[in-house]
């Protein structure tokens, strides 16, 4: 696709549900362009779109609420006169029945169920008589509203799946979003190709050259400053800056004294070499200063971003920067109240994201339509080595988060060394591909133990590594015994000061990822 055609794209309506961003992942997996809107999104909200899609159809969300409840979330009216078509997932579906007269009763399905497909046509064709599908819903569907025929049930569903042939409007009980439904992909693919019409022409590498123009045409021959923490985003949006700026960028990486092993290094070898101006700020003892006999985890955080936007602020002044670039995502974009309606679990403090009481004439977000994996693709194409693409999310805060109680340097030089070994053993052991994090925490816990023939009393680290889709939930993972030993015999024998490794054995909810 050249860079100035608008690609075909799809409107997810988002009703809270919890694999709202999955949806649109998979779509834009199969080269259609995909947004989030809110659940009362109207077709003149969905117009401001033109300009990056050809709007071909819409989908509605699932929601954790019920489409009975006094304050059910609803969706515009109007926005069914837009003419494109419809697909209604879970909630997405009772709402549709709802409103169309149908009954609804309770009558839960939750995991993988049976479904009979009375009719393999539209968004369902090519299926077998009966697939295997992702059920989670209390509400179910118990007559077709007049107009709408059912084309699929199971055997608590009477309705499990229904079209309105004329509209073009679908409605399915299930999630084919989800990779525990056999065919789901096959049905996101029949609505969007063969219901809508929608043509394969999207690609996040396009973005490329979108973005460097874009930062060129705004910043002329000014200057822009970036924060680049070394993770993916800000290295990704660094890397097309500097493409696009060259000496007229200057990125600044402020090491607070909390990064891992060999991080702060990395990022300066991965970006010395490029056109850009680098600067590396040792800010390790001003930083641990002010968190002398700081204990709570909240106001830890506080202070290491006060003290980030400090420092930042100094170096900004110093370059005379006119502009801030930033490597914000879509999700981040989305969680910071874009949509509404799903649940907030935790605020992320994060020490690259700077506040508005910084003085630049414009913020640039480069990657502010992009989801992770797509990020990671451009870095690819913008040559960032491989360390720097396979990183994994790492709280702004760094280490000091993952150090229970007061942050020492000692404590600082234990866990650095403890991670390291964690992270080693799990790539090493080529386990590290299914995984969102491996890492160590260290606790507040001192424990006996004995080194050589002494007795000995020492820290207690505890290992910390989940599976994850999005970071909202997660589940620790069934790393092999073996891998488990090796971690754990390095830690005790290569780290005198630690007696103690344990293993975190909790999903998340009802913990959270990080410790603190
Ligand atoms: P939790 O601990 O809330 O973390 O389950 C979810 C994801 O967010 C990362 N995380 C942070 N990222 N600043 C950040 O930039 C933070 O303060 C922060 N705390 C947690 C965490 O690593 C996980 O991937």
């Amino acid at each position: 696709m050249a860079t100035t055609e608008i690609p075909d794209g799809i409107v997810i309506l988002d009703f809270g549900g919890q694999y709202c961003h999955l949806i649109a992942r998979r779509i834009r997996e199969m080269h259609v362009y995909s947004e989030i809107l809110p659940s009362d999104a109207t077709p003149e909200h969905i117009e401001t779109l033109k300009s990056v899609m050809n709007l071909k159809g819409i989908i509605f969300s699932g929601s954790p609420s019920s489409v009975k409840a006094k304050d059910a979330l609803k969706f515009n009216s109007e926005i069914l006169e837009i003419g494109v078509p419809v697909l209604g997932l879970c909630y997405g579906l009772q709402l549709l029945a709802h409103m169309n007269g149908a009954k609804l009763e309770k009558a839960q399905e939750y995991g993988i169920t049976k479904v009979y497909i009375d009719e393999p046509i539209g968004v369902l064709e090519g299926l077998n008589p009966y697939e295997y599908v992702w059920m989670s819903h209390g509400d179910t569907v118990f007559n077709v509203p007049q107009g709408w025929k059912r084309v699929a049930h199971t055997d608590r569903s009477p309705v499990a799946a229904m079209v309105q042939p004329e509209k073009k409007i679908w409605g399915v009980q299930w999630h084919p979003e989800v990779i525990h439904t056999e065919h789901g992909k096959e049905m996101i693919s029949n609505f969007i190709f063969k219901v809508c019409k929608a043509e394969p022409n999207w690609r996040p590498l396009d973005k490329i050259d979108e973005a460097v123009k874009k930062i060129t045409n705004i910043v002329g021959d000014r200057h822009a400053i970036i924060a680049l923490s070394g993770g993916v985003d800000s290295s990704v949006a660094g890397a097309l800056a500097a493409r696009a700026l060259g000496k007229n960028l200057t990125a600044v990486h402020v090491d607070h004294g909390f990064m891992r092993r060999n991080e702060s290094n990395e990022v300066y070898e991965a970006f010395k070499t490029r056109n850009l101006k680098l600067v590396v700020v040792d800010a390790k003892n001003r930083f641990l200063r002010r968190l002398k006999d700081v204990t709570d985890p909240e106001e830890k955080r506080k202070i290491i971003g006060e003290e980030f936007i400090r420092v930042f602020e100094e170096k900004a002044r110093e370059y005379k920067a006119d502009f801030l670039i930033q490597g914000t995502i879509y999700p981040d974009r989305i969680e910071s109240g874009i949509t509404k309606n799903s649940d907030t679990i935790k605020t992320h403090h994060n020490v690259g994201g700077l506040p508005d009481i910084m003085d630049f004439k414009e913020v640039i977000d480069p990657l502010e339509d992009l989801y992770k994996d797509e990020v990671r693709e451009l870095g690819k194409r913008l040559d960032l080595p491989k360390e720097i693409i396979s990183r994994q999310p790492f709280p702004g805060p760094g280490l000091a988060v993952r150090i229970i109680g007061e942050v020492t340097e000692e404590k600082l030089d234990v866990l650095r060394l403890a991670d390291a070994i964690v992270v080693e053993e799990i790539e090493n052991n080529e386990i590290s591909n299914d995984l969102w994090q491996y890492f160590a925490v260290l606790t507040n816990t001192k424990s006996t133990g004995v080194k050589g023939d002494e007795r000995a009393y020492g820290y207690t680290v505890a290992v910390r590594v989940v599976e994850s889709v999005d970071a909202m939930t997660a589940n620790f993972s069934f790393v092999p015994w073996e891998v488990l030993e090796r971690i754990s015999n390095r830690i005790g024998n290569e780290i005198p000061k630690v007696t103690r490794i344990v293993y975190d054995i909790t999903h998340k909810p009802p913990s959270t990822i990080e410790w603190e």
